[in-house]
């Protein structure tokens, strides 16, 4: 199998480059060497790697920022899902492409089911949804991994800001009124190479194209994950000025930011694991791998 993957310096990206190796030939590609915003450029990459598999882990991921800079958040999010699924469906190959919690507008009260109405809050989440659509749309066969509060070992994330603010201030505020899943960028990487694998050789009509939740088992809210986080940097004998007693809990209207987010950011991961016949482990153990990793370097 020939692998063209996407945004190979992101924190799935990075994941993916080793989680696909065992499974072909990985060309890995990142901006500016295939841009995202640049429909030629897609097309020519994929022109010459000639893919049996899309693995698009590229996005514009800068929620914030994304309130201000719609037009390229759009371009790399909305319109360049639908070029891949294009080429793609030409080609007879098939996209892998991962998409967010914040297509939806967090008012459910229990885990959202791929088959719920999305209703983005923010122009990042509102670019996403068009994105899985295009993709959706394009006929070429996909899965849309869907997934929530990603961080890992590579990359800018929560977990490593909540580590180097614990390292220098003994107090700290954190949302206490939004409730997701936190999920490594390892296990969605891991994940997406068993599904690949079950290509060879399971019937295509039992794995359906379409969306997919994925995320860790259980649910905690930024507050819960932040202590979590301090938690596992203790156990670990490292030197922090903040203690997990003292973040303090907070509701969202106290951190007002550019872009809004869902109050109830679980999603129900019950299709996934029913289809591919996998699990998803709770969010505590991709946490500990993940702090194994950076504190004490344990592989
Ligand atoms: N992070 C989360 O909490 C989260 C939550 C739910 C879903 N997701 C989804 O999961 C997927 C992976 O997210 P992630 O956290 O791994 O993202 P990430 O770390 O921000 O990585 C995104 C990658 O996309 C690349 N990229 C940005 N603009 C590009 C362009 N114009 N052309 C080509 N590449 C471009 C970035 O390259 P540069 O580094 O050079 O900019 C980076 O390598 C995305 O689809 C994201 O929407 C993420």
């Amino acid at each position: 199998m020939k692998f063209l993957l996407l945004g190979r310096n992101g924190q799935v990206g990075f994941q993916l480059r080793r989680a696909l190796a065992p499974l072909g030939e990985v060309a890995a590609f990142d901006y500016p060497a295939c841009d995202l915003a640049v429909p030629d450029s897609i097309r020519g990459v994929i022109d010459a790697v000639s893919p049996d598999v899309i693995v698009n882990a590229a996005a514009y991921t800068a929620v914030d920022t994304a309130e201000t800079s719609p037009q390229l958040a759009r371009a790399i999010n909305s319109v360049a899902p639908g070029i891949i699924g294009a080429e793609a469906k030409k080609r007879g190959a098939r996209v892998i492409h991962y998409s967010t919690d914040y297509v939806y507008d967090g008012t459910k009260t229990t885990p959202y089911l791929e088959t719920d109405e999305t209703h983005p809050l923010g122009v990042y989440g509102l670019t996403k949804r068009d994105g899985d659509v295009a993709l959706m749309e394009s006929g070429a066969e996909h899965f849309v991994f869907r997934t929530s509060w990603v961080y890992g070992v590579h990359g800018a994330n929560f977990l490593k800001t909540v580590l180097r603010l614990g390292a220098q201030r003994d107090k700290l505020n954190v949302v206490a009124d939004q409730f997701g899943a936190p999920t490594s960028a390892a296990l969605l990487a891991d994940v997406t190479a068993q599904v690949v694998g079950q290509l060879r050789w399971r019937n295509p009509k039992e794995m359906p194209s379409g969306v997919y939740h994925v995320t860790a088992s259980g649910e905690t809210s930024w507050h819960g994950f932040a202590q979590a986080i301090l938690r596992g940097g203790v156990a670990r004998r490292l030197t922090l000025k903040l203690q997990p007693e003292a973040v303090r809990a907070i509701p969202t209207s106290e951190y007002p930011l550019p872009a809004q987010r869902p109050g109830n950011s679980r999603l129900d991961t019950s299709l996934f694991c029913r289809t591919f016949g996998l699990t998803l482990q709770p969010w505590q153990h991709g946490l500990d791998h993940v702090l194994d990793q950076l504190i004490t370097n344990t592989p």
